[in-house]
């Protein structure tokens, strides 16, 4: 035993449970090389192709990881489907009691996760000790819960299937435990691809599987790169696809998806805005800062990399960053006392390099400590650039490293319009000791979590993921576990060959029964073409730019009507009156939206007899049966009303002194490409939902039937509904619709009308990750009853507040 002087001068150090040992020896104990996890045993590559895993904080290669090809994915996917039928025909029960004993098993083997996790990944183990591992097994004890509730909760769903997973290297077990608990909670089987850089603890965690009872093949893990990735999204036999990482490869995997019917959900980069406003208490801004871009080495998809301080401040604070930058320290990821670990990979470094210098060949002033990093791994030191433009690359683009831009604002208008200027919204941290200033700010800010005075706190009870693109789809709380369930009722929305009916309109569905018969005259319509509708944009009735009409025929063939030609122009000329009407809209009170719909309604009641002989002449339905859609028109006019200021948010349950509010807010301004038939109960279906929850919409109506549609302009205008919240551009369906899927200023799209013509509008929105809703030739009973929350979820998205307290 060395005596206390001898230890002071040779610095050895002493035994810890953060030692490598016990990782070291579970390596040796594998060979140090890894097949794959698949139906419960391990599996060689059947490409027979190796590659290395290293320790970034001193380059040793740990081990060597099966790269997954094709049959890999096959036999995987295979694994799953098989184990699919027994785990989900098991009681919520059944399936909380695996999760709690997955959850235990974590916390009994906290530290050798925490250890291999630091090893592999090069993150301080103060962070895995800390935060991911704990952070994981309780995602896994939440889930356990919601498996057990599931029920209870979500009646009438079901879990989706066989789900693929890929998650990146940044948290690579906590981004597991993010997507495999949940998933299996809802009774969904898995297989899981980690990141190539940082697969270790996901194959831990499978042995963790085997040693707690999990049934073989409910979860399979397989290694490689992208292409192992890109192989699983393109499996015919998985029913969805959970992502996490960079934007440009979730756009690649929007459209790879496009029309296959999978669900897909993606979490995706950001540029975070961290806004200080002059009142904060900058003591805990400069923690607030560390904890916002320095934690695992601003490798975060939420890092707070954007410092927006307010201009009397922000002299002090950079001063005050500066000094507290000179304490930081940069080291072995074992060693308890280094604030900043490794960067993941030589490839990040370089990337890391290359951004920060082109900032400062952009002009931006850059400043680092004093000290200097070590050189064994790959390390580098805390960054600060001010003098930034925000049209500045390294003020736009994802860094993904310990880099932050400080930039000034004078008011909380001018702090709002920086925050959300780049295309990301995945979070915000807002600092001001003035409640009033945060929770102003808090909805303007384009984000999906929005922490106030405290930044990357995470829960399992609070739901996690992006506005715009940042990706969509929530992880965690009970939002979460909409991702993985999907409608048992067959019956609300049957699965029917898309009868080649695109672009013809003669899907038939709901109002059975129609008879083509030639209609008695009705009065405006029938006997001779003698109207021809407008456009419907900004509250006006305008003509087409391309000055053509469309004959409208009845059930006969005869024509009946004429209605506007709309073009590209037109589309954009409506989503620029949506646009203007957006802001009003959403800050409307609740309570004036559902006056104007009760008013809308009751319009709409008093017009039905007129309605209905328009339907009966047009469609050739009975009377019977055009009395019946209005009076189910306007009974959905009804509901949506009594929604409006109904459809609330949650206050979750996390573990910490803070309230957490999960909002609802809008998606913003949205497409509607409503569905042929039928004609008004239809077209009312589609649009109210989001009008109702403060959305504006631009609606491409019935392209065979639109006169229905066109019959509401007096409707709208004489019941108070502001200009440009619902505008309606008549024409050919398709093509209109291609235009609003493609156009970036619009935030969501819904597009009922057959599979080609959803597919081509769920490719051409990965170009600003619109949220999107397709029917893909389900045929929808618009007359069934009850399902209405889905389609205000549809035009929701959650927003969670952090709100500590403390007197
Ligand atoms: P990435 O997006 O390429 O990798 C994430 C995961 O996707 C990995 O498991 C990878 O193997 C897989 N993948 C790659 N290509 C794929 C494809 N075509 N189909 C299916 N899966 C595929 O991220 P990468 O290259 O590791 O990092 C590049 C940049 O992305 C980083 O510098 C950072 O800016 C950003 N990033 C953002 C993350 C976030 O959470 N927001 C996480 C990781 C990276």
């Amino acid at each position: 035993m060395p005596s206390i002087p001898e230890l002071f001068e040779s610095m050895a150090w002493g035994p810890a449970p953060e030692a490598p040992g016990k990782a070291e020896a579970w390596l040796d104990g594998h060979g140090r090389k890894f097949g794959h996890f698949i139906g419960g045993g391990w599996v060689e590559p059947s490409g027979g192709e190796w590659f290395e895993t290293i320790n970034p904080a001193n380059r040793e290669v740990l081990g060597r990881l099966a790269q997954g090809s094709g049959p890999d994915v096959e036999a995987a996917v295979t694994a799953a489907r098989q184990a699919f039928p027994s785990w989900s025909g098991l009681s919520g029960h059944e399936r909380a009691r695996h999760l709690y004993a997955i959850a235990r098993r974590l916390q009994r083997h906290a530290r050798l996760f925490a250890v291999v996790e630091s090893l592999d990944n090069g993150k301080p183990i103060r962070e895995s000790r800390d935060i991911d591992i704990p952070l994981v097994a309780r995602h896994f004890f939440h889930h356990a819960g919601w498996a057990q509730l599931r029920q209870q909760v979500l009646p009438g769903y079901g879990p989706v299937g066989v789900v693929g997973q890929i998650i990146p290297w940044n948290f690579p077990l906590l981004m597991l435990a993010w997507k495999i608990a949940p998933a299996l909670a809802m009774g969904n089987t898995v297989v899981l691809k980690p990141a190539e850089f940082t697969s270790l603890t996901a194959l831990l965690f499978a042995e963790t599987l085997k040693a707690a009872g999990l049934p073989d093949g409910v979860v399979n893990i397989i290694t490689g790169d992208g292409r192992t990735g890109a192989a699983l999204v393109e499996h015919a036999d998985v029913d969805k696809i959970a992502f996490t990482g960079s934007t440009e490869v979730g756009r690649i995997i929007r459209v790879a998806t496009a029309g296959s019917g999978k669900k897909l959900s993606l979490e995706l980069g950001g540029k975070s805005p961290f806004i200080v406003f002059e009142d904060a208490d900058l003591d805990s801004v400069v923690e607030g800062v560390v904890d916002a871009i320095w934690f695992n080495q601003g490798q975060v998809c939420c890092a707070g990399s954007r410092i927006l301080v307010q201009e009397g401040v922000a002299g002090f604070l950079t001063e005050r960053l500066k000094a507290r930058m000179e304490t930081l320290r940069v080291g072995d990821s074992l060693d308890k006392a280094v604030d900043i670990g490794a960067i993941v990979a030589p490839v990040q470094l370089e990337r890391i390099q290359h951004l920060v210098k082109q900032g400062e060949e952009e002009g931006a002033r850059i400043w680092q400590p004093s000290w200097s990093c070590p050189t064994e791994g790959l390390f580098y030191p805390p960054t600060l650039f001010t003098d930034v433009s925000p049209a500045a690359t390294v003020a736009q683009v994802e860094i993904f490293g310990p880099v932050v831009v400080l930039m000034t604002f004078r008011t909380p208008a001018e702090a709002v319009e920086l925050a959300n200027n780049t295309p990301y919204g995945l979070a915000a941290s807002l600092w001001t000791e003035n409640i009033n200033t945060a929770l102003d700010l808090a909805p303007a800010v384009k984000a999906g979590t929005v922490w106030i005075n405290c930044t990357n706190v995470f829960d399992a009870a609070s739901g996690f993921g992006g506005y715009r693109e940042s990706g969509f789809g929530r992880e965690g709380g009970l939002e979460g576990l909409w991702e993985y369930v999907k409608q048992d009722d067959a019956g609300r929305a049957k699965a029917m060959e898309d009868q080649g009916a695109r672009g013809r309109g003669d899907e038939r569905g709901g109002g059975k029964g129609r008879k083509r018969v030639v209609p008695a005259a009705t009065p405006g319509s029938a006997g001779g073409i003698d109207r021809t509708v407008k456009l419907y944009i900004g509250g006006k009735q305008v003509r087409p730019d391309g000055n053509y009409t469309r004959t409208v025929l009845n059930a006969a063939g005869e024509p009946v009507g004429e209605v506007a030609d709309g073009n590209r122009k037109d589309i954009r000329n409506a989503v620029e009156a949506a646009r203007k009407a957006a802001d009003g809209w959403w800050k409307a009170t609740a309570h004036l939206r559902a006056q104007i719909l009760y008013f809308l309604a009751e319009n709409l009641s008093i017009r039905s007899a007129e309605l209905a002989a328009r339907i009966a002449a047009l469609t050739g339905a009975s009377s019977d049966q055009a009395e019946r859609e209005v009076s189910a028109a306007v009974s959905r006019c009804f509901d949506y009303a009594a929604w409006a200021d109904k459809w609330e948010g949650d206050v979750h349950l996390t573990p910490y002194r803070n309230v957490t509010i999960a909002m609802k807010e809008p998606i913003g301004v949205m497409g509607i490409v409503c569905p042929q038939e039928p004609p008004l109960l239809g077209f009312l279906s589609t649009i109210l939902p989001p009008v109702a929850v403060g959305n504006p919409v631009v609606a491409i109506p019935s392209e065979r039937w639109p006169l229905l549609a066109t019959d509401c302009y007096q409707l709208f205008e004489t019941s108070d509904v502001p200009p440009g919240v619902i505008n309606l551009v008549t024409g050919n369906r398709d093509q209109l619709a291609a235009v609003l899927a493609a156009h970036d200023d619009v935030d969501g799209i819904w597009y009922w009308g057959g599979r080609e013509g959803g597919a081509e509008v769920e490719r051409l929105s990965a170009g600003n990750m619109k949220r999107t809703w397709v029917d893909l030739g389900k045929v929808r009973d618009w007359y069934a009853p009850g399902d209405d929350t889905a389609f205000l979820r549809e035009a929701t998205q959650v927003k969670n507040i952090w709100i500590p307290y403390g007197a």
